[in-house]
């Protein structure tokens, strides 16, 4: 069966990098522009080059370095930052120019203090412009999550008019619910008339938790590329998290979908990205989180010990992380217990494991989880009194 792809374009650099303290420097930029490439993004949104001469620099040498990789640059719909921009971007051999501004009425009357007319007439200009430099021109509508539908739409036709190959369509503050962003996308598809010339993009925020379900219910609606970073990072609550939609796309089959990234690496570039950010990986993250693959509770572990998919959809070597842990804590059961110590190197038969239990039930009652150190000190104990 042929699949659609879906092209997964990476802002772990720009909207990731708006983190309090994850800025990065021009070496660490390249570092993760190569190996994002190597992971397979299809783009890479490397900065915004107006935004400081640092980021200049970054964008321009990323540009340089990147082999395949579409690279884009951020703009605001200003001339001066779409000059900048084109600077910064000409040795890419794949350049992308994203610009964009404002849609809904609550960012055009109080940040804009304009009207839809001037808006629209502003976002034209921004893409032509930007169209002269590069042949790739995405479009943002800002806060398209709390947009008027009919204006989002007339916004969308005049700028795919104006040369826009990729219309980008962000819940920037992160509100919408799924079925919401769904209909927002089915309602381009079906009402802009020359929508089939540009590749719909979804740029979900996190503000709700809902990021991933939004950018998921996008692609089913007809978008066909996602915003994402590495590690859900972002402003504020962050973006969509690359790993998730990737590994969700994988596991559903269902929806005839694909991506062109390198499973096998998530887990090493999450690692990656969260040491040169110095920004831990909350342990419960899915698909790359320290708990991702951890079973805890006697009916998982029983469970988990006799067939792997009875509570694992994903298994870690898939992402590339460590093989699945066992944890013992007082949730523990016997099969668990068994299971460690055969892996420290005591096979016990099950009246020892019986006897055994009640120890490691009054240790584990006692800490937050059973070390292996703890279990041969209850194996020396067994073994002792088997002796006498
Ligand atoms: O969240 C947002 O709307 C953005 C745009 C600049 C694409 O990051
Ligand atoms: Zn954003």
């Amino acid at each position: 069966m042929n699949t659609e792809k879906i092209y997964i374009f990476d802002t772990t650099l720009r909207d990731g990098e708006q983190v309090p303290g994850c800025k990065l420097n021009k070496d660490e930029k390249i570092r993760l522009a190569l190996h994002l490439e190597a992971l397979g993004v299809d783009i890479i949104e490397a900065g915004f080059p107006i935004s400081s001469p640092g980021d200049f620099d970054s964008v321009e040498s990323i540009s340089r370095v990147v082999k395949e990789t579409t690279v884009c640059g951020l703009t605001r719909a200003v001339q001066k930052d779409i000059e900048v921009a084109a600077e910064a971007l000409k040795h890419a051999k794949r350049p992308r120019i994203h610009t964009g501004i404002g849609s809904s009425d609550n960012h055009i009357k109080y940040k804009f203090n304009t009207t839809r007319e001037d808006i629209l007439e502003r976002a034209v200009k921004a893409t032509v412009l930007a169209r002269n430099f590069v042949p790739d021109v995405e479009f943002y509508a800002e806060d398209a999550g709390r947009a008027d539908l009919a204006f989002l739409a007339k916004l969308i036709e005049a700028v795919i008019n104006a040369g826009a190959t990729v219309v980008n369509i962000p819940d920037t503050t992160g509100y919408c619910l799924p079925h919401q962003y769904a209909n927002k996308i089915s309602y381009l598809v079906n009402n802009v008339p020359n929508i089939d010339k540009a590749i719909i993009s979804c740029h979900c925020h996190n503000d709700l938790g809902l990021a991933t379900a939004n950018s998921l219910a996008g692609i089913i609606a007809g978008a066909r590329q996602i915003e994402c970073t590495i590690n859900g990072i972002g402003e504020r609550a962050g973006n969509t998290s690359l790993e998730e939609v990737v590994m969700a796309i994988k596991k559903h089959k269902e929806l005839n979908f694909h991506t062109s990234i390198q499973h096998t690496k998530l887990y090493e570039m999450s690692r990656e990205v969260s040491e040169t950010m110095r920004m831990v990986v909350q342990p419960n993250k899915a698909i790359v989180g320290d708990n991702a693959f951890a079973h805890s509770s006697g009916i998982h572990q029983d469970g988990f010990l006799k067939e792997a998919s009875t509570y694992e959809v994903i298994a870690p070597e898939e992402v590339g992380a460590d093989t699945s842990k066992i944890v013992l804590t007082a949730r523990s059961g016997r099969s668990a217990l068994a299971y460690r110590f055969k892996k420290i190197g005591y096979d016990f038969d099950r009246d020892q494991v019986d006897a055994l239990y009640k120890k490691f039930l009054e240790v584990a009652d006692s800490k937050k989880e059973v070390q292996d150190e703890d279990l041969k000190l209850m194996a020396e104990e067994i073994t002792e009194s088997i002796a006498y």
